[in-house]
């Protein structure tokens, strides 16, 4: 290919539904998503979730689960080059953002904050015969910052537009906005909402035994509780001010139990759906309201955009706003969080920052991650 400046980011999500996987074009500046492959990991998603909690022989399970992905990983990369008929000599780097297991914030309750991603990148580079760049958060948290969100100076990099404010929400298994100003000199805002589609997706795999709820239908059925939107909207982590990052450790179904015995009524199950759906529009919108009216564009990504009953509320309780998804800036919603890992990838190589110590709250900007050789 002429003129190519290639690499691959890899994400897989706290939802742990797919290894997204996507081949950037940097060539001359832009940042141009040229393909994309997906692998389902759903048969691991049991084992992903459940070492987000304490529980037995930990170290085994974890490497074991490390080696695993690592293979997966590269599996999803070489089918991606078959698929385009690229050879590994083609890319650059990969960017690989691991499957988060723990995400330990700093806060007064812990000693020492840490956030944990596997999915060896020893593996990624031996079976793909590409460099790769990976552990991209601890370095930020070393320097004191949440290690999250990293996307913001991503988006800041590829849809920030003088003149304009931009709102980028990125709805996965947790959701994070980030707030493009007009003028590129005041600092990026960026933290995660809350939940994304997270509780949702655990809610319905229990009553309905389905991955997620499509299109927010079964949600769409149900009432909302309202003393139980009411409780969960209370929960303090929402009023905490930014810097902040969350994950599955908080929002989960034991987190959701909890408050459902506090709330001591009988619920319908799509009952209880229709109030997380609404308590994860109410957060994200809430998140967006709070820098109104200075916002003037909203753009959705992740999983979550084609939840159209979320969207259709995000979009009720911030009229006028108009909505609409990053593929209107020209990369697909479904694939900026593996596309922004393909550019910090870029960035470590290239001797540059990848975190944004506005976002993360880190002492300064550093290069991020560890690069295995190909
Ligand atoms: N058609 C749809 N209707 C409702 N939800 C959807 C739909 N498509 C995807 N999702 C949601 O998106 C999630 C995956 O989003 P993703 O951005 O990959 O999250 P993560 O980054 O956490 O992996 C799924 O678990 C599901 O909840
Ligand atoms: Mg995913």
């Amino acid at each position: 290919m002429p003129n190519t400046e290639l690499y691959i980011g890899l994400m897989s999500g706290t939802s742990a539904d797919c290894i997204d996987a996507a081949v950037a074009n940097f060539a001359n500046g832009h940042c141009q998503l040229i393909a994309t492959q997906s692998s389902d990991i759903s048969d691991l998603r049991t084992e992903i979730h459940a070492l987000a909690q304490p529980g037995n022989n930990e170290i085994h399970r974890l490497c074991q689960l490390d080696r695993e992905l690592g293979i997966r990983f590269a599996e999803t990369v070489n089918q991606l080059l078959t698929n385009q008929q690229l050879s590994h000599s083609e890319i650059i780097a990969i960017g690989s953002h691991g499957q988060t297991i723990r995400h330990c914030p700093p806060s007064a309750e812990t000693r020492h904050s840490f956030s944990l991603q596997i999915g060896d990148p020893n593996t990624i580079a031996q079976l793909t015969g590409i460099t790769t760049v990976a552990d991209f958060r601890r370095r930020d948290i070393a320097l004191g910052g949440h290690g999250a969100p990293l996307v913001p100076a991503f988006h800041q990099a590829v849809f920030h537009k003088p003149g304009t404010t931009r709102a980028i929400i990125n709805i996965g298994g947790i959701a994070n906005i980030t707030l493009l100003h007009s003028d590129i000199r005041q600092p990026i805002l960026g933290y995660d909402t809350g939940p994304g589609n997270g509780l949702m997706d655990s809610w319905i795999s229990r009553h309905m035994n389905q991955p997620y709820d499509g299109n927010g239908d079964w949600g769409r059925q149900g009432s909302v509780i309202a003393p139980l939107l009411h409780q969960l909207l209370n929960t303090p982590f929402l009023s905490h001010p930014a810097p902040k990052s969350t994950g599955r450790e908080l929002f989960n179904i034991d987190w959701l139990d909890r408050q459902l015995t506090l709330l001591d009524q009988s619920c319908s199950p799509a009952d209880v759906q229709a109030t997380l759906l609404a308590f994860t529009a109410q957060t994200i919108s809430n998140a967006v309201k709070s820098h109104s009216p200075q916002v003037s564009e909203i753009y959705l990504c992740g999983g979550g955009a084609h939840n159209s009953s979320l969207v259709e509320q995000i979009s009720t309780l911030l009229t006028p706003s108009l909505i609409s998804t990053t593929d209107e800036l020209g990369i697909a919603g479904d694939w900026v969080e593996a596309v922004a890992f393909a550019w910090l990838a870029r960035q470590t190589l290239g001797g540059k920052p990848g975190n944004d110590p506005a976002v993360t709250g880190a002492r300064t900007a550093s290069i991020l991650g560890a690069i295995h050789p190909a």
